[in-house]
């Protein structure tokens, strides 16, 4: 579509003489009444619907025909646009609707902290990375994938204190890095509960510090845990990585960078501590009135080594919103310490996910961790497969890919700004706005080519709404790249899955005596929304 409309857009400017965007097109009200929309009649003074008639009777394309209705100049693709889709579509395949941004894009995304749980907010967090990372590549860019870990600080000396008052000789768990997660509540609860603890734990914290042996040691050794369950995830979740960098590994180059800034004049002591005046937008403190450094600044050492490393033209951090106020501060002081990349970077802010019974934050332990959460949503949709199709084979394999689909559609459907609330029976409905629902769509696509046993041939069909869907795709992903938004292609896979339906209902394909043709735009609809799907990092299963 994005081809269209820039010659559509081409063409009412000659009309006009007024400069047309693309982007001015809107959508018509219905595929039947063209794809897409013009209102520039409403510029030209005197009567809108004259105007539009006259704009639309100098519109000459062999892509399309222009038609006025009422005040609005509608484009109507050629007959033969149906065909030459398809065409385009099943000899492009999974490159189909790439486009042509050339920027390179680092995406930093999950970030959890080791000796911490890994709850629902990280699969967010983790399911937005990934879908942007795939339609920010899919848009042209090329993509960075960066991981980043806090391995360090009063987070991990709470997990340890605990660990080590009361747990010490216990056989770990099999899976150590979950059971570190609990162990972290446990103190929280138990440090609120008796604040004499947090002595001991300042003492450990000290300790880590100043590097003595056994304190490394069990940090080191714990950290690996944490390490080993995030990876776990990462394959059930498809999460790549290109880099992980590690605040251990940068911690040390803190100081530094805090005199480096004070003697460009960046920074400036205040009160024995060292501050950026971001003013009016406030102040970016860098190091405590007793020397330490802080989280805000470790990511300015993180934040060097990234643009050394990669030298990306953007840089997009996915982090929740209660952090709005860090990167704000991080992003000016980068652009004062010089880095060009400082007026492109992006802080992709998510809100909260919540169940029915109300909010989760780590720190008060009712956490919904990953690994009970993926486990419901697996078991819930190996039920929902038996039931719907007791013959199918692997049953285990599907039910994964349907429930870890679920509960990642669900993630991303909404736009990050907005709290999710998550329901289990409406995420692994069939119907509705749910991975199922559109896994399905392209299952039906696979049973009707497999029953037909042939793949058809690309002709004129007449099936307005899918086309329209299927053209569209390109625009979809250029947007979704544009706004850092991955819902929009998350609520696009479900348009398109539902005009399938539509057609799926209304059409008969096998038997038709337009068979070929009907096959062919099957066959297309398959490859996008399968391409829908891998994008938004969401398994495709032929069957379920
Ligand atoms: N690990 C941090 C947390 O759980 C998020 C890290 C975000 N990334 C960053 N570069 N600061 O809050």
């Amino acid at each position: 579509m994005l081809e269209l409309k820039a010659e559509a857009a081409r063409l009412l400017s000659d009309a006009t003489g007024k400069p047309v965007s693309p982007e001015s097109l809107g959508p018509a009200p219905k595929p039947e009444m063209g794809f897409f929309a013009s209102r520039v009649a409403f510029e030209l003074g005197g009567n809108p619907a004259e105007k539009a008639k006259e704009v639309a009777g100098k519109i000459k394309s062999p892509l399309f025909t222009a038609k006025a209705i009422g005040p609005y100049v509608n484009f109507f693709p050629s007959e033969d646009y149906s065909k030459q889709l398809v065409e385009k579509i099943l000899s492009e395949k999974n490159n189909y609707g790439k486009g042509k941004q050339a920027e390179s894009v680092m995406v930093e995304y999950s970030e959890p902290n080791t000796h911490k749980a890994f709850h629902i907010g990280h699969l967010r967090n983790t399911a937005l990375g990934i879908a942007l990372s795939n339609i920010l590549e899919h848009a042209g860019h090329k993509v960075i994938r960066v991981n980043y870990i806090n391995d360090l600080g009063l987070h991990v000396a709470k997990t340890l204190w605990a660990l080590q008052k009361f747990h010490a000789g216990e056989e770990p768990p099999e899976n150590k890095g979950k059971w570190l997660g609990e162990i972290y509540a446990e103190a929280s609860k138990k440090l609120r509960e008796n604040p004499e603890g947090d002595k001991e734990v300042r003492e450990l914290l000290q300790k880590m510090d100043s590097g003595d042996a056994e304190a490394i040691k069990l940090m080191n050794e714990t950290r690996e845990w944490s390490l080993d369950e995030f990876k776990k995830i990462y394959e059930e979740l498809g999460a790549d990585f290109d880099k992980w960098y590690y605040e251990s590994d940068i911690k040390g180059e803190t100081k530094e960078i805090v005199k480096e800034l004070i003697g460009k004049g960046v920074a400036k002591v205040d009160d024995g501590a060292v501050i950026v005046d971001n003013s009016p937008a406030g102040v970016n403190l860098l190091q405590r009135s007793d020397g330490t450094t802080l989280y805000s600044t470790s990511d300015l050492a993180l934040a060097k080594h990234k643009f050394g490393d990669y030298d990306p033209d953007r840089s997009v951090y996915v982090v929740g919103s209660e952090q709005k106020f860090h990167f704000q501060m991080l992003f000016e002081t980068l652009k004062k310490w010089g880095f060009r990349q400082g007026e492109k970077c992006f802080h992709l802010a998510y809100e909260l996910v919540v169940l029915k019974s109300g909010k989760m934050k780590s720190r008060e332990g009712e956490v919904i961790l990953y690994e009970d959460f993926s486990k419901e949503a697996k078991e819930r949709a190996l039920k929902e497969v038996q039931e719907k199709n007791p013959d199918l084979e692997d049953k285990e394999g599907v039910a994964r890919a349907v429930g870890i689909g679920a509960i990642k559609y669900s993630m991303l459907k909404v736009s990050n700004t907005k709290t999710i609330v998550f329901d289990w029976e409406k995420s692994l409905s069939f119907e509705g706005e749910t991975a199922p629902y559109i896994q399905y769509a392209n299952v039906r696509c696979h049973s009707i080519l497999d029953k037909a046993g042939k793949k058809g041939k690309p002709g004129v069909v007449g099936a307005p709404e899918l086309v329209y869907e299927l053209s569209r795709f390109d625009e979809v992903v250029a947007e979704a790249a544009k706004e850092y938004s991955p819902h929009v292609l998350a609520l696009y896979a479900y348009s398109l899955a539902d005009a399938f339906s539509g057609f799926y209902t209304k059409q008969q394909v096998i038997g038709s005596k337009d068979e070929a043709a009907l096959l062919a735009l099957v066959g297309a609809a398959s490859v996008v929304l399968e391409n829908t799907l891998r994008l938004l990092g969401i398994e495709a299963p032929r069957r379920m």
